[in-house]
């Protein structure tokens, strides 16, 4: 793919694919991580001399005007993170959007509403991708959390147009491949979360890619079951345990360690503070219920860490949300950062939950690279191929 080093940008009408579906919780923005991550990108081109044309998604209106999913809230936020000013279109195609894009001059950013409030968006329908690339003489994608969608604006308008990566897309590209594409070895993976069922892909790809893969969270639970293992009434899915025994076969087949907890801390109920017991992790007492990985999990954990030159981190170890259960995602992450502040250990982590428990942890700034998104990071852990990179990829 080409970065907009290669992009001679002055006087150029460009047409930047962000992504600004950002949290909101009663008309506030809860988290401007997107907002700032893509400020570089903007500002760079703006500086350049290019006509910004700034152009996202927000929520799932399913391609029709739903006033709560206007992006308007987004320009003062977008207009204050970058400290200059932000002009407004109130469509993203079609005569509104093309006399905002013609009022524009050099160096003058604009922000267009929903390109999901039409339906072509989501079909990746050709008619929306060439009323998008009319806007513009040039495209720069730097929306790697929306890459996995195939819509008219991630994918299909960056074959009509010069296409190019965002400093944000060249950033998590760069992280992914120093992850899983090209790694320093050994590599730990530690894989968390509620659920087996909705990371059968991940662990299938991951344990042909990493050396060790750690496996915590109530996913766990389903783990010790599939062995044999009293439970109690922890989370866990009956169904799963079959495929569950073919995943640590298919690991230890690919040489890869899978590393379940020893040692389980748990509660009678999954309340804050509730009274807890550390037990083996074979022996779960019936009515009780795992809800962190114990002190000897930790260890271990910490153990493979100091050997690893490289970390993937998707899915906390335990019910981090309420305390005391987010005893050993900080006490990992804590350790995790000091080894990659102490140049040791690459550490990258993403994927829905994971960002919320590192932040709770206070690590994001001293990991290696923090991905800013959800799905399309699993798909990435995953192994497959998404749209909105190849689309840039391949030309
Ligand atoms: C995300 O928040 O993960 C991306 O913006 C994609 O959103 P979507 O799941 O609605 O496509």
């Amino acid at each position: 793919y080409r970065t907009i080093d290669a992009l001679d940008a002055h006087g150029k009408r460009v047409l930047l694919r962000a992504d600004l579906n950002v949290p909101v919780r009663d008309g506030l923005i809860t988290d401007r991580t997107r907002i700032e991550r893509l400020c570089p990108t903007i500002a760079e081109l703006a500086n350049d001399g290019a006509r910004v044309i700034v152009c996202s998604h927000f929520d799932r209106p399913k391609g029709r005007r739903v006033p709560e999913m206007s992006l308007k809230p987004l320009q003062e936020a977008l207009a204050a993170a970058l400290r200059r000013p932000v002009a407004w279109a109130d469509d993203c195609i079609g005569p509104e959007a093309e006399a905002a894009v013609a009022a524009l001059q050099d160096g003058e950013i604009l922000l267009l509403e929903n390109t999901r409030f039409h339906a072509g968006e989501e079909k990746n329908d050709p008619a929306m991708a060439a009323a998008l690339a009319r806007l513009a003489d040039a495209y720069v994608n730097d929306a790697f959390s929306a890459a996995h969608r195939a819509h008219a604006s991630t994918e299909g308008v960056a074959h009509l147009l010069p296409s190019f990566a965002g400093r944000l897309m060249e950033a998590e590209l760069k992280a992914l491949d120093a992850a899983l594409g090209n790694p320093a070895r050994p590599v730990v993976a530690i894989v968390g979360g509620a659920k087996v069922s909705t990371k059968l892909d991940l662990l299938g790809n991951l344990m042909k890619k990493v050396d060790v893969l750690v496996i915590g969270g109530a996913m766990a639970n389903t783990f010790l079951a599939a062995q044999g293992h009293p439970v109690g009434k922890s989370l866990q899915e009956a169904e799963m345990h079959d495929t569950a025994r073919e995943i640590l076969a298919g690991a230890q087949a690919a040489g890869c360690e899978i590393l379940l907890p020893v040692d389980l801390v748990v509660a009678e109920e999954f309340r804050a503070n509730a009274a807890t017991r550390t037990v083996r992790a074979d022996a779960v007492p019936e009515g009780w219920m795992a809800l962190d990985v114990g002190p000897k999990s930790e260890e271990a954990i910490e153990q493979r860490l100091r050997g690893a030159s490289t970390l993937v981190w998707n899915g906390p170890l335990g019910a981090f949300e309420i305390p005391p259960f987010d005893t050993a995602t900080v006490a990992v992450a804590q350790i995790v950062a000091a080894l990659t502040q102490s140049g040791a250990l690459k550490s990258i982590g993403g994927g829905g939950d994971t960002v919320s428990a590192l932040r709770h942890a206070e690590v994001i700034d001293r990991m290696t690279y923090v991905s800013s998104a959800g799905g399309a990071f699993l798909e990435w852990l995953e192994g497959k191929t998404l749209p909105g990179v190849a689309a840039l990829t391949n030309k």
